[in-house]
């Protein structure tokens, strides 16, 4: 039997996400010593939060988390706080900014990932939670800014095709190295079929300038592909390598999102992110346009 193909249509509904979260924060460091890199801040919510927010928008139901030793913060945040609230409470002061941190009972789940051997690895770790569903996932460091969210967009774009789908946006040719790149077929709209898939080329084998940004719909068969799934580029089990196989067995389409993206897995990324966001909040953005202002003289 052809792969997945017991699955006529590819289109039952994504109700879980997998946020792959026991990354190590290197780049960070010292501020991710003691806090995970999900954890910092942009602007008054932790980088962790804008992704669950974009995953609630596009109707995901069931989050989980692949966390790794020292990540349990990250949990904690979408948990109840019973002394802040009582304390909150008898000061008569709102609960309102909680209210993104919460999470349905039982909607919550982590899994483990012990070793670090790459995004497809960790993948994988969530298998027996993910079962057989269609799934999205989520890289928190990719911060995707813009109403409707990216994944949002790519639920409209699945109602239509089905099967698997990734966000891309274009970069300079010179960037593509660091990134999954697609080899682009027809486009329409802001659908373009996927023909292949390559993790970190040569900027000269590069088959496009379209790169992976971190956000994915795909059908449950990738588990199985995974789990045997050789080491790829830089020594790891990259999600990319899978996610190839599927071509040609099951839809597989890019979409470009209409928004705006911000690299916060780099220092530059994380300050612009932090930047854009302040000025085009309403409560403070005239204010920090201001200070910008002054600042840069
Ligand atoms: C991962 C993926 C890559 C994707 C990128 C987006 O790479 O493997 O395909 O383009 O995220 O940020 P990483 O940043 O973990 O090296």
């Amino acid at each position: 039997m052809t792969l997945g193909m017991s699955d006529s249509n590819f289109r039952k509904p994504v109700r879980k996400a997998v946020f792959p979260v026991a990354g190590l924060g290197t780049r960070f460091l010292p501020a991710t010593k003691a806090i995970p890199k999900e954890l910092l801040p942009v602007v008054d919510r932790p980088l962790i939060q804008y992704a669950v927010d974009e995953a609630r928008e596009a109707g995901i139901e069931e989050f989980v988390f692949v966390t790794g030793r020292g990540k349990t913060a990250i949990v904690e945040h979408f948990d109840t706080a019973y002394e802040l609230e009582a304390t909150m409470n008898g000061r008569g002061k709102s609960l309102d900014p909680l209210e993104p941190t919460r999470i349905e009972p039982g909607n919550l789940v982590t899994v483990r990932q012990q070793v670090p051997m790459g995004l497809g690895h960790a993948v994988w770790c969530a298998r027996a939670v993910v079962g057989n569903e269609p799934f999205a996932i989520f890289l928190p460091d990719e911060l995707m800014y813009g109403s409707p969210g990216c994944m949002a967009q790519m639920m409209e774009a699945y109602n239509e095709v089905g099967g698997n789908l990734v966000s891309v946006l274009e970069v300079p040719k010179e960037e593509v190295s660091s990134y999954g790149v697609i080899a682009p077929g027809e486009s329409k709209g802001a659908l373009t079929e996927v023909k292949g898939l390559v993790e970190k080329p040569k900027v000269e084998e590069a088959p496009s300038n379209k790169i992976v940004s971190g956000r994915y719909i795909l059908q449950p068969e990738i588990m199985g592909l995974l789990a045997s799934q050789g080491k790829g580029a830089g020594g790891e089990i990259q999600l990319t390598d899978s996610m190839a196989k599927l071509i040609g067995e099951q839809p597989f389409h890019a979409v470009t999102f209409n928004g705006r993206r911000f690299d916060c897995g780099s220092k530059v990324g994380f300050v612009e992110a932090t930047l854009a966001i302040a000025l085009d909040r309403e409560d403070m953005g005239a204010e920090v346009r201001e200070m910008a202002k002054k600042m840069l003289g």
